[in-house]
């Protein structure tokens, strides 16, 4: 396992292209709140696992990893980190009968799925008393309206923690 988050970044782009997944300031914040969270994560959106491996790494906790459809490559990504945290999910993430399967508390729910208003806010408010960070990629992309429509409303009911990139990272007040 790699001790730090520079070794990470180097073994994961091994193994996953980073197509349509977080830059290197992106990948650090998530690899922190991994090291930090006492709580399981919940990822929507894992698409090849890259991500997904940048918690998994720096955390002791499950990763719970959440697609309507995973690629062969997801699997070949978790097994060539041997990354034994992550726990596949497959499921629409506007279903609300299907969040509400999810774990009973939540240390960092990340969002990066449906890249609409209702992708964010319907997940959202279904696990809402079950998390404490909620982080959002794509956020000021002009391509996603509805995301930063969403961000802004949840800047107005929690604490800021930090945007980096496209990350807005958000905790409860
Ligand atoms: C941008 S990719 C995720 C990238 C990944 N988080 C990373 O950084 O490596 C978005 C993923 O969301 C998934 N997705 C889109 N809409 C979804 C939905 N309604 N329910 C579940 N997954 C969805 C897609 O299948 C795709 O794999």
């Amino acid at each position: 396992m790699p001790s730090c988050f520079e070794e990470a970044w180097i073994s994961i782009n091994a193994v996953v292209s980073s197509e349509h997944s977080v830059s290197y300031a992106e990948a650090r914040l998530l690899y922190l709140l991994g090291c930090y969270t006492i709580l399981p994560i919940v990822e929507l959106g894992s698409y090849q696992g890259r991500s997904t491996a940048f918690l998994a790494y720096s955390s002791s906790q499950i990763v719970y990893a959440v697609d309507e459809f995973f690629p062969e490559v997801f699997d070949t990504t978790i097994a060539s980190l041997d990354l034994k945290n992550v726990v596949k999910v497959c499921g629409d993430t506007l279903r609300c009968s299907f969040l509400k399967k999810l774990p009973d508390s939540i240390g960092v729910l990340w969002i990066d799925s449906l890249h609409t208003y209702r992708g964010v806010i319907v997940p959202v408010e279904v696990l809402w008393p079950r998390v404490d960070y909620i982080v959002l990629h794509d956020v000021w992309d002009s391509r996603y309206p509805g995301v930063t429509r969403a961000a802004n409303e949840l800047e107005q009911r929690m604490r800021v923690i930090a945007r980096i990139g496209s990350i807005l990272c958000l905790r409860k007040r």
